[in-house]
């Protein structure tokens, strides 16, 4: 089974085709992005007109390219992103699918764009990743492709969502919390635009938390200590404000310093809420997922977190490019979340959130 994943929730365009070989392992033959990020970094955050308009120029061309190597008699769905995301953004990916859908007269799957991060970590992306063993790693230590053995805790981490999740099974998802407020990546992002850096910041701030000493601002690590799995990080974005605001200059050295200091918080309270929650549901794998999931003090830190308390758990980290926003992993959530629709119910909703199941709100 062959599926074509669209992706059009954000500023990217992002199409991916995956098949289901026959021992059930999920390939990847071809993605392709368009992103119009450049336009946004002048405007310090994403201007939804803008992105929209750009997605109808790219959506057709990404398209045939992803298809240049396939006839689409070989294509036996497709899955599109329904939500949540820019109204505008979805509609041209919606719209897209519902027609090729009709054109074609194939299956229309519609997808959570949440889904879509967690079954990231279900694509086996290359040839050679399907070669390894249980007992193989990759070169950073962490476990690729192998497979995912339930229950499973996914974090999801993205520009609009900090969530924990339980997976019992591949299809089964439940949510355990989320943020309250700032997800970690708009926290990543909106500190950024305070330090002067370009939109979106998290993957800048990253590179400079590493001439930076983590340990010069104390900032606040919103939450951490909460009994339950929700987030709040706008108040580390205050407390960040604050402290700018009380220098009278900001040099090359404290911007380094706040860099490694916001991501050593933010990090911080990710890895101690995902290792409860591994702890508390008895997890046998952990997930990554979301832009934010690109962050490699993130992964470090889970990993050794996990190594120190000898916490015999897997931890799934799909490549950085499958973890910011893509279709390959649009279509590898169509296996999972596979619940085709009627093109004329399918409708984009900018508002989705994970309880209401696809099928009744469609
Ligand atoms: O999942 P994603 O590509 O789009 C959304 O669905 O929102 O996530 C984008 C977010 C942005 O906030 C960006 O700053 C953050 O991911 N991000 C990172 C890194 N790379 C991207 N945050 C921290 N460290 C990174 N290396
Ligand atoms: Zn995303």
């Amino acid at each position: 089974m062959t599926i074509l994943g669209i992706e059009t929730s954000c500023d990217e365009t992002g199409v991916g085709l995956i098949e289901q070989r026959k021992d059930g392992i999920l390939q990847m033959l071809g993605s392709n992005l368009a992103s119009s990020l450049e336009m946004h970094a002048k405007t310090g955050g994403i201007i939804p007109e803008i992105a929209a308009r750009e997605q109808v120029k790219y959506i057709i061309p990404l398209i045939k390219k992803v298809l240049a190597e396939t006839d689409w008699k070989n294509i036996n769905a497709i899955a599109v992103t329904v939500g949540p995301g820019l109204i505008g953004s979805l509609l041209v990916g919606v719209e897209t699918a519902k027609t090729l859908a009709y054109l074609y007269n194939k299956p229309l799957i519609p997808i959570n764009h949440m889904h879509g991060h967690i079954y990231a970590n279900f694509i086996s992306k290359t040839q050679n990743l399907k070669l390894k063993t249980q007992n193989e790693r990759d070169t950073k230590g962490y476990e690729l492709n192998l497979k995912i053995i339930f229950p499973a805790i996914a974090l999801v981490v993205s520009g609009g969502h900090t969530d924990l999740l339980l997976m019992k099974d591949e299809r089964n998802i439940e949510v355990l919390g989320g943020t309250r407020d700032d997800a970690a990546g708009e926290a990543f992002d909106k500190i950024g635009r305070l330090l002067g850096l370009p939109y979106p910041a998290g993957a800048a701030i990253a590179l400079l938390a590493e001439k930076g000493d983590p340990k010069a601002f104390r900032l606040p690590r919103p939450m951490i200590g909460s009994g339950d799995f929700d987030f709040s990080f706008s108040g580390l974005k205050t407390a960040v404000l604050r402290e700018v605001t009380a220098m009278k200059q900001l040099n090359n050295e404290t911007i380094n310093n706040l860099c490694a200091s916001v991501q050593e918080a933010i990090v911080s309270v990710l890895v101690r809420k995902t290792l409860k929650a591994a702890i508390q549901y008895n997890a046998q794998s952990i997930l990554l997922g979301g832009g934010v999931t690109a962050n490699q003090k993130l992964r470090d830190s889970l990993a050794l977190e996990m190594r120190d308390s000898k916490l015999e758990i897997k931890l799934h980290v799909p490549p950085t490019e499958l973890c910011t926003d893509n279709g390959a992993m649009i279509a590898a959530a169509g296996f999972f979340q596979y619940h085709p629709q009627p093109w004329q119910n399918i409708t984009a909703k900018p508002e989705m959130y994970y309880e209401a199941p696809l099928a009744s709100i469609c």
